[in-house]
């Protein structure tokens, strides 16, 4: 049996299990973190930052991203202050000027007064989350898409190869983009690769 660790989150005391992350333990204690790269299926990622929180120990304070931050016996998070919420709504300010139409990121940014327009748009629509590509490689591992190029040149393709015979009877990746970039990807690639039906 697993150890018990017990923490404190939001100011309750959780009994959580050693190993479990900080997002595992507050879900798990229906406490709601916001998340962009998280997916429960997938190994923690912690790319994107959204869900940082604020981890106290011993008397120091740091942010952490609870995705990837495993938690701690007598630790204690706070997942909204002031510092957070400032975080996350710039967060979503530049990743608007991505993909300012995200409907997931409207909803966020409603949340978090963040403005659509703060940052100049340079409307790329795939803010990189990686949930599409990792889910395909860990749960279907299939690696019909990757990322391909770095930084900021970095986008995600899909390998005409291995898309041609494995997505159209899958697409399990396609509600996981928080932008919908993936399902115009595929067409593209699809109507470019491998039409259907000769068209
Ligand atoms: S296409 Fe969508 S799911 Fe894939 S990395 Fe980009 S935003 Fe994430
Ligand atoms: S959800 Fe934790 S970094 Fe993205």
């Amino acid at each position: 049996m697993s150890k018990k660790v017990h923490l404190q989150i939001d100011g309750r005391d959780i009994e959580a299990e050693e190993g479990m992350t900080v997002l595992q333990a507050a879900q798990s204690a229906g406490i709601s973190i916001p998340t962009l790269c998280y997916h429960e299926k997938l190994q923690p990622y912690g790319g994107c930052r959204l869900c940082i929180v604020e981890a106290e120990r011993n008397g120091s304070t740091r942010l952490a991203a609870s995705c990837i931050h495993p938690v701690e016996p007598n630790q204690v998070i706070r997942t909204r202050s002031e510092k957070i919420d400032r975080h996350r709504k710039t967060l979503l300010e530049l990743l608007m000027a991505h993909a300012p139409d995200s409907p997931k990121l409207q909803e966020l940014a409603e949340e978090y007064g963040a403005d659509r327009n703060r940052f100049e748009q340079e409307v790329a629509f795939c803010i990189h989350c990686g949930l599409c590509v990792r889910y395909c490689a860990e749960v279907k591992k299939l690696n019909a898409v990757g990322f391909i190029d770095r930084g900021i040149r970095k986008e995600i393709s899909f390998i005409p190869e291995i898309a041609a015979k494995e997505c159209n009877d899958c697409k399990d990746c396609f509600p996981l983009c928080p932008t919908s970039y993936l399902q115009a990807a595929f067409v593209l690639v699809e109507s470019l690769a491998f039409p259907r039906n000769g068209k």
